[in-house]
């Protein structure tokens, strides 16, 4: 099943490959299930649709948001979706995952405080003061990828040769400590407090895609240690981390984005087969959430994949990163994978409202598999990702007309995620070229030239090994 850019014009050619490639993902010819409402965290939302959690790397350097940063977001309130996921937000300063990530701290907060004014308000300006809107910060350390200066400084909870390797880390590279993992257990807590004075409805203590909380649910071989080996040690950090906001932070909810698959071998990934990578096993995933459902999750935003490893299978393009393959996979079995995963979720938990993802790839074509999942009761919400920073605006124009402009649509061009390597700022120079065609220009030459050192310095490391040789 060789990889292949998006042909689909109209949805019965759509359907036709599908067929042939054997895979379920349903199609609905009739979306207005989408504006339905659904009931979350006690309040009724308008519709399905919300935004995903999007890294933008436009803070300054404090961590505050900047001008831009409160643009991305009046434009997703504006665009009509009920529940804005807000990007990954730095707890401390070492786990930082750019110069310019977000970082909610004493001297931020008041920066939040104005970004979730700013993006109320946009929102009640267009839908009237009524509109529901539901904002969510997402809490992270991005552990192995913290890069707070903008040189990796990585934070690890177990040594992972497949992963190690990429970053160049020797095996003695230090773990992060039990007692520095209880401290940031309340550092956590703390951003919570400042999200809460700020004005977001709940946090997420983020669980996915290999940073440091993801990395602690598969730390396997994490031996004597508080946070590593047994199942109830390395789900600890997440579970007692919620528990306390929870306790601590009154008037907030908590809930978390999860990887419910690494994709990883064991004992290196979270939700896999032990014997096969390739098989996700959901058993461990089912069995947490089963414990933080007792927390009073009132949402579960999932997710799949490690981006730095295999980065197509969270987000199915078209297009890869500068200086990578296209990956040996057809992207609707990436979405497939996404929508089973999710189905498998959402019906073992039929009352927990789930969020599903991984629709980008789908162009004009989203709306009609996000209504069948909906319809089925595979999904509660559908969270967009790149295709929300192509258009924003995709909840108005699919309640005014019923479709989507194929020319406004994200192309999965990987310009977004190419941007956001290059330390940002993160937006979309296809359709938003004004705010973002120079950015992405500059990303584009630093990742050439990247390329062409790295390419130097392995044909000269190959070289000096011949020679030896
Ligand atoms: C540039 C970029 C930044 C992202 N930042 C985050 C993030 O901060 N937190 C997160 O959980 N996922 C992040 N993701 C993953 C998306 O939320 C989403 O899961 C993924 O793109 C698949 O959805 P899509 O097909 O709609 O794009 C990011 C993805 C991209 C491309």
């Amino acid at each position: 099943m060789p990889h292949e850019r998006f042909r689909f014009k109209d949805r019965a050619t759509l359907e036709r490959k599908i067929a042939e490639l054997g895979r379920d993902i349903p199609l609905s010819d009739d979306i207005s299930v989408l504006f339905s409402h659904v009931v979350v965290a006690r309040r009724v939302l308008p519709n399905r649709f919300m935004v995903l959690p999007m890294e933008g790397a436009d803070g300054d350097a404090a961590g505050c948001p900047s001008a831009l940063t409160l643009r991305r977001y009046r434009c997703f309130a504006e665009g009509g979706a009920c529940l804005i996921w807000f990007e990954a937000t730095a707890v401390t300063a070492d786990g930082r995952s750019n110069p310019r990530q977000l970082w909610i701290s004493p001297e931020t907060k008041d920066g939040f405080k104005r970004l979730v004014k700013e993006t109320r308000l946009a929102a009640h300006r267009r839908f009237g003061p009524d509109h529901n809107l539901l904002l969510v910060l997402q809490l992270t350390h991005s552990g192995r990828f913290s890069k707070p200066d903008g040189r990796p400084a990585p934070v690890i909870a177990q040594h992972n040769p497949l992963l190690d390797s990429r970053l160049g880390l020797s095996t003695d590279h230090p773990l992060i400590s039990d007692s520095r993992l209880d401290a940031l257990q309340d550092d956590y807590v703390a951003a919570a407090g400042f999200a809460k004075e700020a004005g977001f409805d709940g946090v997420d203590v983020k669980a996915c895609h290999g940073y440091l909380v993801s990395e602690l649910l598969a730390a396997f071989g994490r031996t004597d240690s508080r946070y590593g080996g047994s199942f109830e040690n390395r789900t600890r950090f997440l579970e007692e981390t919620a528990e306390k906001i929870k306790l601590r932070v009154r008037g907030l909810f908590v809930t978390s984005r999860l990887s419910v698959y690494d994709a990883l071998p064991f004992p290196y990934g979270f939700g896999v087969n032990r014997e096969n990578p390739e098989v996700p096993d959901l058993s461990e995933p089912k069995k947490l959430i089963r414990r933080l459902r007792n927390i009073d999750f009132p949402l579960l935003n999932i997710s799949l994949g490690i981006p730095a490893y295999r980065s197509h299978f969270g987000r199915p393009y078209d297009k890869p990163l500068i200086g990578q393959d296209l990956p040996d996979e057809h992207p609707l079995v990436g979405v497939a994978r996404w929508l089973k995963l999710t189905s498998e979720i959402q019906k073992a938990f039929p009352t927990l409202p789930v969020v599903s993802a991984g629709y980008s790839w789908l162009r004009q074509h989203f709306p009609h598999v996000a209504a069948a999942m909906v319809e089925r009761e595979n999904a509660s919400l559908i969270g967009l990702g790149r295709a929300a920073l192509a258009y924003p605006g995709w909840v108005n124009a699919l309640s005014a007309d019923g479709f989507l402009e194929p020319s406004k649509v994200c192309v999965s061009c990987s310009k977004c995620s190419q941007m956001l390597r290059a330390g940002g700022p993160v937006g979309c120079p296809v359709h938003d070229a004004e705010a973002y065609q120079d950015e992405y220009r500059d990303a584009r030459k630093r990742a050439k030239q990247a390329l062409r050192t790295e390419r130097k310095t392995s044909r000269a490391a190959g070289k000096k090994k011949r020679r030896k040789d």
